[in-house]
């Protein structure tokens, strides 16, 4: 520990010592061959966090100038503060006194658009500007997270190893891969996030339609989903879920989640997620359901006023309790194959968008360890695109058709309970119909485009010809050949 440092001899440091600074910081520091330097704007921290951790062997520094100048050349500083403007705030501090060649790291949660901007910025001063997605939380911060740095590749030859360090590990292999240029790892994150909603959102319907239709208690339900753990559901949210539902409220004796007051929070990257893809037209319906539900759950005033509008007439009870749970189990699989298949979509088009090369793969690869969407499941991912790179729908990959194959007769049967029986299951009934129509061979968007074409005159295409159409609505109903586009 060094409060005073004069000779540059640290690797990597690291700006904000909240949680997940001092996670990561104590992560990097715990790893051979890194000298951690550490800068917090509220001295405070860092004295906490010294005084706490003396086996880490920080170099500390009270001011920005004298953390600078304890970072060996070139410098590699990761910034954990708070997103938005403590970002910024930050970055034009750490700009004024790095030079050519230097890395700035912005490893908060920052929109991949702000990446773009400020890596352009960094960029024209000759400075690096690596965005890096991190998951995991504060656990995953200070044992091994999943990485997603964007940037340069210049920038990741010296990172790649020190992230590398620090990363989850899944099957000896470290949770980290260069995901692209500028805001490519950040947008990456994203889209992970939105994943995680989706998921989220799939297992608690699982729980819901499970409790309502076979009147079993949380425990009982608690064992469910740790028997579905050991088979294709196998995940990190399966297994909380088993041990969330299995937890007693201390002060009533009631199950935990029965004293959870049923709204959801969140802080807005799912609706980063949804509105990124809405604006690429990639269809992400589960993820759009989730967040939409977590949204309606939070709307006690509506939710009470609704609360007396008639439900189903008949009552609702499952004769055959084991298989309703067997075919609850396939329905979630199916569905989060759906979910899945959709944030890849999302992926691929934001790639083709902003011009990144990002390797699908790998992707699902660095999300099998330190995230919190952690699974089994994201091999088959990777074997899909590593069979075939150009694949256009996950869903379609031959392990996921059989999946589906399989699970696709529950599916149907425990949406139309859900429906028949009053139970929302917004995401399992949205990821069915999207199933079913990009499944379609012709779809009702022709009376759609016949619509649009009779109130504006917008045209449509045939199926038998080529060229671009307009009937004479409000004439004598011909059809005539339009110079425009039907889009
Ligand atoms: N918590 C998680 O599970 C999690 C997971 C993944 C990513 N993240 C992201 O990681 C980042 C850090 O999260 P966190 O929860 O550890 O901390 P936080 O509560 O988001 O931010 C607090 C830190 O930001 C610093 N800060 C705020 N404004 C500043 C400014 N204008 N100039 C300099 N420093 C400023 C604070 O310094 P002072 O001590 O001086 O106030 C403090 O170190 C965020 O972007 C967050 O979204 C968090």
């Amino acid at each position: 520990m060094n409060a005073t440092p004069t000779a540059a001899t640290a690797n990597i440091g690291v700006v904000g010592l909240a949680v997940m600074g001092s996670n990561l910081a104590r992560n990097l520091a715990s790893r051979e061959g890194n000298t951690v330097a550490v800068y917090n704007r509220t001295w405070a921290k860092t004295e906490t966090l010294i005084t706490e951790h003396p086996e880490a062997g920080f170099v500390a520094s009270k001011t920005i100038e004298e953390f600078v100048a304890s970072l060996e050349k070139p410098r590699a500083a990761l910034i954990m503060v708070q997103a938005g403007a403590g970002t910024d705030a930050v970055i034009d501090e750490l700009s004024a006194l790095f030079e050519e060649g230097d890395i700035i790291i912005d490893g908060g949660n920052a929109l991949f658009t702000d990446t773009i901007r400020r890596e352009k910025a960094a960029r024209e001063k000759g400075l690096n500007f690596v965005g890096t997605g991190i998951s995991g939380g504060e656990e995953g911060a200070l044992n091994g997270p999943s990485i997603m740095p964007g940037g340069s590749a210049e920038a990741y030859e010296k990172l790649g190893p020190i992230f590398a360090s620090i990363a989850a590990v899944a099957e000896g292999e470290p949770c980290v891969t260069h995901v692209g240029t500028d805001g490519a790892g950040h947008f990456v994150k994203m889209i992970h996030n939105g994943i995680e909603y989706a998921d989220m959102q799939l297992i608690a319907e699982a729980y819901d339609l499970i409790r309502q239709g076979t009147g079993a208690a949380p425990a009982e339900i608690a064992d469910i989903f740790a028997e579905w753990n050991k088979g294709e559901l196998e995940s990190y949210l399966i297994e909380i879920t088993a041990e969330v539902l299995r937890q007693t409220d201390a002060e009533t004796g009631k199950p935990l989640v029965d004293v959870i007051l049923d709204q959801a929070g969140s802080k807005g990257t799912g609706v980063w997620t949804v509105q990124n893809a809405l604006d690429l037209g990639i269809p992400v319906s589960g993820i759009a359901e989730a967040v939409f539900a977590r949204a309606l759950s939070s709307k006690p005033a509506q939710r009470a006023a609704a609360s007396s509008l008639p439900g189903p007439a008949e009552p609702w009870t499952v004769d055959d309790k084991a298989t309703f749970v067997e075919d609850v189990r396939r329905a979630l699989y199916a569905s989060k194959i759906v979910a899945y298949s959709q944030g890849f979509d999302a992926i691929i088009a934001g790639a083709e968008k902003y011009g990144w090369d990002i390797k699908k793969g790998e992707i699902a690869k660095i999300w099998r360890g330190g995230c919190i969407i952690r699974a089994q499941f994201l091999n088959r991912i990777t074997d899909a695109y590593n069979d075939d790179p150009e694949l256009v729908a996950l869903l379609t990959a031959p392990y996921f058709r059989a999946a589906i194959e399989g699970a696709q007769e529950s599916w149907r049967q425990v949406v139309a309970h859900a429906a028949k029986a009053g139970i929302p299951s917004p995401a399992f009934s949205s990821s069915l119909a999207y199933y079913d129509g990009i499944r379609a061979p012709r779809l009702p968007a022709a009376l759609v485009q016949g619509q649009r074409d009779f109130f504006g005159a917008h045209t449509y295409q045939r199926v038998d010809k080529e060229g671009t159409f307009h009937t004479l609505w409000s004439g004598d109903r011909t059809e005539i050949e339009s110079a425009g586009s039907s889009h």
